[in-house]
């Protein structure tokens, strides 16, 4: 594993994800009863050149069919999508990565708090996860800065995904 890898998987165990822990404190102590959905498909204009990097919407098509064979290949994360529209959750997250590395696409599905609520999905399974991205990411060939833009983005996501 490489130092960029350890610093990532890192960042996902918990603690330095700082600057979004600090957005959250406030509005979780104000707003108990209704906290509004975070946002599943941050657009970050300053994202454009890592979206060109992907090789625009057709690069990212071709990055999420190697990425989810490869949650079908990995026994940690295949029984979650075994039964599921694959194809479906596919579009989505092509549509996802898009938005939030500026490209001209439109998130329309669900927020990921909605989406896998009652999934029980462990950490261990949410870093397993990033590792399969990770591995497709590696295929296309992505410099690893690009790849950890797009990492770091999904990263504080796992508030809402893990929920063991
Ligand atoms: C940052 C991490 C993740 C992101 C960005 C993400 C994103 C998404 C998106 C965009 C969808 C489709 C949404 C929709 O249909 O409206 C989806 C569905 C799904 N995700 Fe995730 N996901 C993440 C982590 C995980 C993990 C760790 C697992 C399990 C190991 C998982 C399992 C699933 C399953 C089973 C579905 C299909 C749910 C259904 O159709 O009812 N996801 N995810």
């Amino acid at each position: 594993m490489t130092k960029h890898r350890l610093l990532f998987l890192a960042l996902l165990a918990g603690t330095s994800v700082g600057a979004a822990h600090a957005q959250n404190a406030p509005m979780r102590g104000a707003a108990m009863q209704a906290a509004p959905a975070v946002d599943p498909a941050p657009r970050d204009p300053a994202l454009r050149p890592v979206f060109e990097t992907f090789g625009g919407k057709a690069g990212l098509v071709a990055l999420v069919d190697d990425f989810m064979a490869n949650l079908m290949a990995d026994p940690r994360t295949r029984p979650f999508f075994a039964p599921v529209d694959r194809e479906h959750v596919k579009t989505e997250l092509v549509d996802q990565f898009c938005v939030i590395l500026d490209g001209p696409c439109t998130y329309t599905g669900r927020n990921m708090e909605q989406v896998h609520r009652g999934l029980d999905i462990h950490r261990s399974q949410f870093n397993a996860l990033v590792e399969d991205l990770q591995k497709a990411m590696d295929k296309h060939r992505i410099p690893f800065r690009a790849q950890n833009k797009l990492l770091a983005k999904l990263a504080p996501m796992h508030r809402e995904v893990v929920t063991k």
